[in-house]
Order: structure tokens, then sequence, then C-alpha cells
């Protein structure tokens, strides 16, 4: 079996007394789409901000393409080919789409012109062209999320972690969006989705971890997570299990 492009390797993150990420594992192989989940406080972004280098793990090991990457700073582990982007979009208001995603590019263009060709590409490819020239300031809260996708895949990266880029989306734009995450899965990216909206993530996703309390209780294919009775109690509840049982 091929290696895992990514292996999280007993990850705890402590806050003083608080334990946000207790003993986390859990691997992601190269063409995957996994899905973290798990209730408000659960430490989904503590541990992206684990494997992205944000913050440097208490205890555990963070592997990427057989590469140790605890603790790196991020950008280098950017140029290693795993970028992220935020909860909390971050975008450039004052400045334009195309110059957002220009400032992806930058990680490894050397040449303004060689920014802009990798910019229109991911343009294209985000469906944000028609929207190239207008201030990122300005945009709506999808079009800002889905600049901030855009500009972390013009940085060229082999694994993309999204944290909650659905949230806030109405049903056309979600849809959209899950379209994206499999036209990304089909150009070879690798996906780490953290996301609540179970109805955009169970379709996409070949597997789901699931973090309670900082700790994975369950991790396996999305069929049997929805059925998993820890997963019922701790977060999906019975409306999403009775819904999806009658689909
Ligand atoms: N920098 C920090 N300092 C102290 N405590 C923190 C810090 N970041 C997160 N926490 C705490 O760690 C726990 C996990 O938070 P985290 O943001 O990782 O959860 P989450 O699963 O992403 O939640 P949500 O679904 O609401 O985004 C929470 O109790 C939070 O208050
Ligand atoms: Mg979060």
């Amino acid at each position: 079996m091929a290696q895992p492009m990514l292996k999280v390797d007993g990850v705890t993150m402590k806050f003083g007394n608080l334990v946000a990420n207790s003993r986390v594992t859990f691997n992601v192989s190269e063409g995957e789409i996994v899905s973290l989940i798990g209730p408000n406080g659960a430490g989904k972004t503590t541990l992206f901000n684990c494997i992205t280098g944000f913050y440097r793990p208490t205890e555990g090991r963070v592997i990427f393409k057989d590469k140790d990457i605890t603790g790196m700073k991020p950008y280098r582990i950017c140029k290693l080919g795993l970028t992220r982007t935020f909860q909390i979009v971050k975008p450039l208001k004052e400045m334009t789409v195309k110059e957002n995603i220009m400032t992806g590019a930058f990680l490894n263009a050397n040449k303004r012109k060689e920014a802009e060709q990798v910019a229109d590409e991911i343009l294209e490819l985000t469906h944000l062209y028609s929207k190239k020239d207008q201030l990122a300031g300005s945009l709506t809260i999808a079009d800002k999320k889905r600049v901030e996708i855009a500009r972390a895949l013009a940085t060229r990266p082999d694994m993309l972690m999204l944290d909650e880029a659905m949230a806030g989306l109405n049903q056309t734009e979600i849809k959209e969006a899950m379209e994206l995450c499999l036209a990304l899965k089909e150009k070879g990216l690798t996906l780490v989705i953290v996301e609540h909206i179970m109805e955009a993530i169970m379709p996409i996703s070949d597997r789901v971890v699931v973090l309670n309390a900082g700790e994975k209780i369950v991790e396996d294919v999305p069929e049997v997570v929805v059925n998993d009775e820890n997963v019922i109690k701790a977060y999906l509840g019975e409306r999403y299990h009775a819904k999806s049982k009658k689909s």
C-alpha cells in the first residue's frame, strides 16, 4: 500500500489546563477527501493549526510526505505542498480578486507575469474570472470564501485543508463548493475538510474523522460514521441520522 501523504501521530495540544487535542492519530492518503467533524470546541481548528505550523503541538508528530513538519513555520510547510484556509476569511480587502490570488502564486513564482498566469488559471477553475477586477472587500461572503480557496490553490498545494469553507453559504453556493472539492480531487489534490454541514460533506468524503472534546472518537467511511452511536450522541443527533436513513 502507498505511504500516507499525511500522518498525524499522537498530537496533543494544551492551552494551560485546557486540552484542545488529546493524542489524535490519523492518516490521509494521496487523492483522498477526508473530513474532520465534531461539535463546536471539539478541537478541529486547533488540529489544523498544529498540522500547518501555526501551533507547535505539546506532544506528538506531524509527518507530511515523509518529512517531519512538526512545528515547522507555516510558509515552509506551504512550500512543501500543504496549504490551508481559515475559518474566518482574511481577504486583502483593498486588492482585487486577481491580486489576492496572485499573492498565493508568489510563493513559487518569481516574476509578476508568472503569478498572473497562475492566477488566471485559478480564476477559471474557481469560476471567479468575471469578478477578477473587483475589490475583495466588496464581495459577498460566498465569494470571499471562494477567493480564500483560490488564493490557497495558487500556492500549488498537493494537499489543501479547508476550515469551514461552506459556512454561511446558501444551498446553490454549497452545491458549487461541493463540486469544486470534487473537481480538485479529480485534478489529483488531497483534501482535508472541516465542516458542520453534514449534507454537504458526507457525499463527497472518502473517510470521516470525528473529534469530540479533543479526542478522536471514530474514523471510518461516511456510511458507518453517520450510524455510529457515539457520533450520534456526541454530535449528529437523531435528526441527521433519521434523515440519512430515509434517503
Ligand atoms: N489560542 C487558544 N488559547 C486558548 N484556548 C484555545 C485557543 N484556541 C482554541 N482554544 C480552545 O480549544 C478548544 C478547541 O477549540 P477549536 O477552535 O479548535 O474548536 P473547533 O472544533 O474548531 O470549534 P468550531 O466548530 O466552533 O470552530 C476550545 O475550548 C477553545 O476555546
Ligand atoms: Mg473551528
